[in-house]
């Protein structure tokens, strides 16, 4: 049996939700009537223009509609709505990689999104319905350029820094994007380092759709400007009047695009919406990180990520905080950055990665200890399994053994929390993410949606549409249909399948696995095998690829590359270290840094069963090094496995 960990009484006592017996109450409630669930939460949190008649349409599914014909405009939500009671509260607190901050109060946030917003509007005529795809450092500007889209209608379509030009253009292209919003660069580590020359490259070929560019210039370092195209941030923004006209928006229109990977094919353009995401947002925030007034929220994600949509931005912002925003490395100058960060601005959430948190224990494990922590009263992690060792040190180094861990289950698609303890209610087991939140009917099923035995490892599914939920793929509404909805039946209905494998103990407690489709977690980052798979196919020496995850100490899991060489390479080849730089290059050109594999080995075949499909099953295996349980008789060349792990042996 695991260890349980109560939340501390005096978390209960000023927590939304205190005990278990109120989280059943409202799961219960949710059973027994789930649209008046929901109908009760969008009445009392959202600020509506119009209201809206239907709560939820589900009569063109797995298309679902919430609030359907509401009206609003979520920066109201965020921002104006705020202006009454706390103009002068810090809505985001920025520090720079250098150490250099900068305090922006609700009022500073209302001025600084209208005229970002009118600048889109009035110069660069972005109506409703466009997109508008941002490459960004983590400033305050990408948090700005985010509200304004959302103030006039745009779709943002933010894209990670970390992803290279090729990356960067299909997402560009797929999005049929008219203007781009980039920096010049920012800083790492204490060094300059640029992002606009990434754009330019992008915008070479293909990208027709994109008419500016607009650069807000952070570190002045020298770029190419291109006439009638590139304009600067800096200079416009100067004569922009500070109030700009909400657009009115219905709940259903969409707020943004998100581009993640999935087990097949390039990545899907997750679209979300106005209301139900917004909704989800703020009450997440609330009953999970239980901010208050005067808390400070620190989300460490990047908002290139969904974490950062919504646990940077939106959901702090909805809640009225007080959110952090970083453009730094947590172990910059040293591993005591994050430590030193929490006793300075007295940060209350701090929300993080296990990659993270176990990057920080084996650097510095007494590290936390020298600083004074005592304001944190809420841990988050997200994004991967976190491993007990990890928690353990969460838990007792950095939260002193006084605060609650979050251990927060969800997905892009999913636009919010799914299933996480409650900080003041729920007994945790530790590195187990516990139960599904309010009104949300998450279950562990077997494929014909049957549920799974008790210790068993099921498919992760949710079996009741949920405000925040994806509402299509962007431009491919059937790849949606079968990518979430074609794989579980329940009762006659397809159910919403996340591709996690999960385990639900004799308590009812679940516990993620991991994904059990063929995509890899690399430090939280969600990366697809065909993706890189495709990248590598890039270099001219390579016939054929086939990439898994092994697990990693420290990053979870990483990526080893099993490759084929074509006939007429394989014998001239000389090195094979050579071979694999210019593999990794390919890489981080065709996808980012973040998806160069950690071993690349050449094989003289991979394991193909005899209509073809490579049995991924037994590379996974290989590359863990465990012995081959599965059945090779149905391969076409049973003898190929011996070859594959001699080959990795001898890599090693
Ligand atoms: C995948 C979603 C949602 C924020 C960041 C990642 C994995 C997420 C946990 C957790 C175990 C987790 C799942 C999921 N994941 N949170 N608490 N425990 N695994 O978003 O890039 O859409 O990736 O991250 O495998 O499917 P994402």
């Amino acid at each position: 049996m695991k260890e349980i960990y109560y939340p501390s009484r005096e978390l209960s006592r000023q927590a939304r939700i205190k005990n278990m017996c109120e989280y059943n109450d409202l799961m219960e409630w949710a059973k027994e009537d789930y649209e008046g669930f929901w109908d009760h939460w969008a009445k009392e949190k959202l600020e509506w223009i119009e209201p809206y008649g239907k709560v939820l349409d589900e009569s063109n599914a797995p298309f679902y509609k919430w609030f359907v014909g509401g009206k609003l405009n979520i920066t109201e939500q965020c921002i104006d709505r705020h202006i009454d009671k706390r103009k002068n509260k810090a809505a985001i607190i920025f520090e720079g990689d250098r150490g250099d901050k900068q305090i922006i109060t609700y009022l500073e946030l209302y001025r600084n999104v209208n005229r970002f917003a009118n600048l889109l509007r009035n110069e660069f005529g972005v109506k409703k319905g466009d997109r508008v795809v941002l490459y960004m450092p983590m400033i305050p500007e990408a948090a700005y350029a985010m509200l304004a889209c959302a103030r006039i209608g745009a779709i943002h379509s933010v894209v990670f820094g970390g992803f290279s030009a090729e990356a960067l253009r299909d997402r560009i292209i797929d999005a049929q994007a008219k203007v781009v919003i980039t920096a010049d660069g920012a800083y790492r580590k204490g060094a300059p380092y640029m992002l606009k020359p990434t754009v330019d490259t992008a915008l070479e070929e293909g990208c027709d759709s994109v008419e500016k560019v607009l650069v807000v210039q952070r570190n002045n370092e020298d770029v190419v400007w291109i006439g009638g195209r590139d304009y600067s941030y800096n200079e416009l923004i100067e004569n922009q009047p500070d109030v700009c006209e909400p657009e009115v928006m219905d709940s259903e229109d969409p707020l943004f695009l998100l581009y993640t990977s999935g087990s097949t094919g390039k990545p899907k353009g997750v679209q979300h919406s106005q209301a139900g995401y917004i909704l989800w947002a703020q009450m997440t925030m609330e009953w999970v990180f239980d901010v208050k007034e005067n808390d400070t929220f620190w989300c460490t994600a990047d908002i290139g990520w969904i974490t950062g949509h919504t646990y940077i931005v939106y959901g702090p912002l909805a809640a009225g905080a007080t959110t952090v925003m970083f453009e730094g490395v947590p172990t910059y100058p040293d591993a005591g950055r994050a430590w030193k960060m929490v006793e300075e601005y007295k940060i209350n959430q701090f929300y993080t990665a296990p990659t993270a948190i176990r990057v920080l224990h084996k650097l510095g494990e007494h590290e936390p200890e020298k600083y004074d922590l005592s304001s944190l009263r809420i841990l988050g992690t997200v994004g991967e399994p976190i491993d007990p060792p990890a928690w353990k040190w969460y838990y007792d180094v950095v939260g002193g053994g006084r605060c609650s861990i979050v251990d927060t289950w969800w997905q892009t698609e999913t636009g919010g929390h799914m299933i996480s303890p409650l900080p003041g209610a729920t007994p945790v087991k530790p590195a187990c993410a516990t139960f599904p939140l309010p009104g949300i009917m998450a279950e562990v099923l077997e494929r014909d949606g049957t549920p799974v035995a008790t210790g068993e490892q099921g498919l992760l599914c949710i079996t009741k549409p949920w405000p925040s939920m994806i509402r299509t793929i962007w431009g491919d509404p059937e790849r949606f249909k079968k990518s979430y909805f074609g794989d579980v039946v329940k009762d006659g209905k397809a159910v919403y399948f996340s591709g996690d494998g999960a385990v639900v103990d004799e308590d009812g407690y679940i516990t993620i696995i991991g994904r059990v489709d063929d995509v890899i977690n690399v430090s939280g980052h969600r990366l697809g095998t065909a993706e890189i798979e495709s990248a590598i196919k890039k270099h001219p020496h390579v016939a054929e690829v086939a990439v898994v995850g092994k697990p990693d100490p420290i990053k979870g899991e990483s990526i080893f590359a099993y490759i084929v060489l074509k006939d007429d390479v394989a014998d001239s080849l000389g090195e094979e270290v050579e071979l694999s730089k210019e593999i990794n290059d390919v890489i981080a050109r065709e996808i980012g840094n973040i998806a160069k594999a950690d071993a690349i080995v050449v094989v003289p075949g991979l394991p193909k069963t005899r209509s073809g499909k490579t049995m991924r099953r037994i590379l996974r295996a290989i590359a863990k090094g465990e012995p081959i349980t599965q059945d090779i008789s149905t391969l076409e060349d049973p003898s190929i496995v011996e070859k594959i792990e001699e080959a990795v042996r001898c890599a090693g």
